[in-house]
């Protein structure tokens, strides 16, 4: 069975239609990998899939281990077993980061899970995020994941801005807490594919998911060819030709 199911989903955010009928499955166990260029609506479609409520659903639905999700407010979501690590994570003023992870951890060794991060326990005194450098937040809301135990969990460029040491930490921490979970992982130059195994990847591209291959792949392709492969693809263009 699918633990997330996306179908014939459509999106607008401020009046814009960003999504244009995305169908994503991913089974139980496996990590799916999302690519497409900067604005194709991938951060979007997290948000969608959380319940962010300036993302409107037009059409479609989402499933997540079985449950129609679509109507439900967040925290509902949540309780069913989603995680996110977003790519922009807001700071929040007066909240600490070890408050929220006393939060979520639940007698779970707090101080073994930020090692396992690489960071420091002064962070832990830290208002969330506020002046966290780029490579920081990324450990930061890797850590609020891990420490959050989600059944399925969505990290959204993990690896973007992240040094060579810190990549290796993050990577080896992702690899391992997907071992027995499922997940869809966002990256534009797959720096983190070299720690983490992907199952499959799909292409992001005019607010549909165009094609779903194996991430090598796929990765190959947009690296030698960068997305105007995409403009290319004859599904797409057939498709322009529909509209
Ligand atoms: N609140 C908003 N107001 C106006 N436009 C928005 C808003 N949120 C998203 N958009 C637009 O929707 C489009 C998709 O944005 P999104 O953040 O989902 O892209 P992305 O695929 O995650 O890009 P990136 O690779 O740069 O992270 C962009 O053109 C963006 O400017
Ligand atoms: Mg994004």
């Amino acid at each position: 069975m699918e633990l997330l199911r996306v179908e014939g989903l459509s999106v607008e955010i401020a009046g814009k239609r960003v999504l244009d009928g995305v169908d994503l499955e991913i089974p139980k166990g496996e990590t799916h990998v999302l690519f497409g260029p900067n604005g194709s609506g991938k951060t979007t479609l997290i948000k969608s899939i959380l319940g962010f409520p300036d993302c409107r659903i037009l059409s479609g639905r989402i499933w997540l281990n079985g449950t129609d999700i679509t109507s439900l407010p967040t925290n509902e979501r949540v309780k069913l077993g989603l995680g996110v690590a977003f790519q922009n994570p807001p700071p929040i003023r007066g909240v600490k980061l070890g408050d929220v992870l006393q939060h979520l951890t639940r007698g779970v060794d707090e101080m073994k899970l930020t090692a396992t991060v690489n960071i420091p326990a002064e962070f832990l005194g830290r208002d969330l995020n506020l002046g966290f450098s780029g490579g920081e937040l990324k450990r930061s809301e890797v850590l609020q994941v891990l420490a959050q135990k989600p059944n399925f969990v969505i990290f959204d460029e993990p690896d973007s801005g992240v040094d060579v040491e810190n990549l290796e930490v993050i990577g080896k921490a992702v690899s391992k807490f997907l071992e027995k979970r499922s997940g869809l992982l966002i990256t534009h130059l797959g720096h983190i594919l070299r720690y983490v195994k992907a199952d499959k990847a799909h292409m992001l591209f005019n607010g549909r998911i165009v094609c779903s291959e194996k991430p090598g792949k796929i990765l190959d392709q947009i690296m030698k060819k960068g997305y105007k492969w995409c403009e290319k693809c004859p599904k797409v263009k057939k498709r322009r030709q529909m509209r």
